[in-house]
């Protein structure tokens, strides 16, 4: 383990058994159909490489940055996208996916952003939910794992843009945060 973690909260037969069945899910309800599969860059790279590798539906892997700036407290916001999708999202089914789940507010912005470009549908799947009161009613419609509400490394989630490369979650040390 590192030694910047303190606790493990989902180890890797954990996640990929998760990730699998999350696959299955998601190729079941696109059967016969076509989706874009949009990466928020960079924590959900991980996660999203495994799950598309769990996906038999035609899956179209593309990507987006992005950065919310905003209160999580209103449900409104502004997202600042740093990098563009390559695909033209409209008229076709697009899934974004993130890593987790926090105040809500960057994944209900991409969503709505997309909508307005004119997809036929846009869902949304992230790996953490975190248990928290939000003041943003949406909700992903994949969740993979909820966790407390405690930050989180590993997995793509990183802090100061390390610790992205672990191949679990886990709770990062107070001293490791500066
Ligand atoms: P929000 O849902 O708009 O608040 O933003 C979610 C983003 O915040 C995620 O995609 C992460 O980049 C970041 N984030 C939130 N909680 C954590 C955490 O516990 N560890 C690492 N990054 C986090
Ligand atoms: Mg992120």
């Amino acid at each position: 383990m590192h030694p910047d973690v303190k606790e493990i909260l989902l180890n890797e037969e954990q996640i990929a058994s998760r990730v699998a069945e999350l696959g299955a899910q998601i190729s079941a309800d696109y059967a016969g159909e076509e989706v874009i599969a949009i990466c928020a860059l960079n924590g959900a790279m991980p996660f999203t490489c495994d799950l598309v590798r769990k996906m038999e539906c035609d899956v179209i892997v593309d990507s987006i940055g992005a950065s919310s700036y905003g209160s999580a407290t209103v449900s409104s916001g502004v997202v600042k996208i740093t990098k563009e999708p390559k695909q033209d999202v409209a008229g076709r089914h697009v899934l974004i996916i993130d890593d987790v789940f926090d105040s809500g507010l960057t994944i209900s912005l991409l969503v709505d952003m997309l909508k307005d470009r004119g997809a036929k549908s846009v869902k949304s799947c992230v790996f953490l939910n975190k248990q928290i009161e939000r003041k943003v009613t949406y909700k992903p419609d994949y969740i993979g794992y909820d966790i407390p509400d405690a930050f989180v490394i590993g997995y793509g989630l990183d802090y100061a843009e390390k610790y992205r490369q672990l191949p679990y979650v886990g709770v990062i040390k107070p001293e490791a945060v500066k």
